[in-house]
């Protein structure tokens, strides 16, 4: 049995003040059967953390540097992360590959660090519009699989999360269909199967992402393959959140 993984990615969201409000709410909504995380902005990890220790919620960063330290202006390292006590990171964002220059050799390292951390990867695969129109999304996301878990072993791989997050449903309000978002996550963990071995795909969590909102996300979590959803928009207003959380 995998557990439902609810993600709320705030993106560029959020002072401190705001965070802390916002976790207020939801902290207090939490249900039993679904894993919940909150992936803040850097600045507000470290007093999230405060808020949500001692409760379920689990607290997620939206990016990191592979390195532990170094000459890299600007970055955060996963012993930075790990010091505050993130459970979860973003890793492969579609706004990060597309405004950030992250690459699948990128996401690979940062995977492999972060995992090296203890830090669970979530790590976004998904098409452009472009891609999905001329009939090749499938051949592009396994190829975004395959290099983001180069060398990653069995054991580590049933640890990581994937979001499949189709570029042209983000922010747009036009979701994937949920067969087309269950197609193509089984197609994931297919993939994932050959790869390993059904043990380690019937294993790995795999959500959806894009558009998801208190209308469809019970449609979402009731197929069969997808195990949970990361949420932009919607995860920065409390009570559409604690609908999400609630499906
Ligand atoms: P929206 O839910 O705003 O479409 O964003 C999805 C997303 O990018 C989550 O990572």
């Amino acid at each position: 049995m995998r557990t439902p993984i609810i993600a709320g990615n705030w993106k560029m969201n959020k002072t401190i003040d705001e965070a802390i409000q916002l976790v207020n709410d939801i902290k207090n909504n939490l249900k039993e059967e679904v894993e919940v995380v909150v992936c803040v902005p850097f600045t507000a990890l470290n007093e999230v953390k405060k808020i949500i220790s001692g409760t379920k919620l689990k607290l997620g960063a939206q990016n990191m540097h592979w390195e532990e330290s170094g000459a890299f202006t600007g970055e955060i390292s996963p012993l930075m992360l790990k010091e505050i006590g993130v459970d979860y990171v973003i890793i492969g964002h579609s706004e990060r590959r597309q405004y950030f220059n992250e690459t699948d050799e990128t996401v690979n390292k940062k995977i492999k660090s972060a995992l090296k951390h203890n830090i669970i990867p979530i790590v976004c695969v998904g098409e452009a519009l472009e891609q999905r129109e001329d009939n090749i999304e499938k051949e592009v996301v396994k190829s975004q699989v395959l290099k983001a878990f180069e060398d990653i072993s069995a054991e580590d791989m049933v640890k990581i999360v994937i979001a499949y997050e189709p570029i042209w449903a983000i922010g747009t309000g036009k979701t994937a269909t949920k067969e087309e978002a269950n197609d193509m996550i089984s197609f994931i963990r297919t993939t994932i199967m050959d790869k390993y071995d059904r043990g380690v795909s019937d294993k790995v969590r795999i959500q959806y992402g894009g558009s998801v909102k208190p209308n469809n996300i019970t449609e979402i979590m009731n197929q069969s393959d997808i195990d949970g959803a990361l949420v932009g928009g919607a995860s920065l207003k409390p009570e559409e959140f604690i609908k999400l959380i609630s499906f």
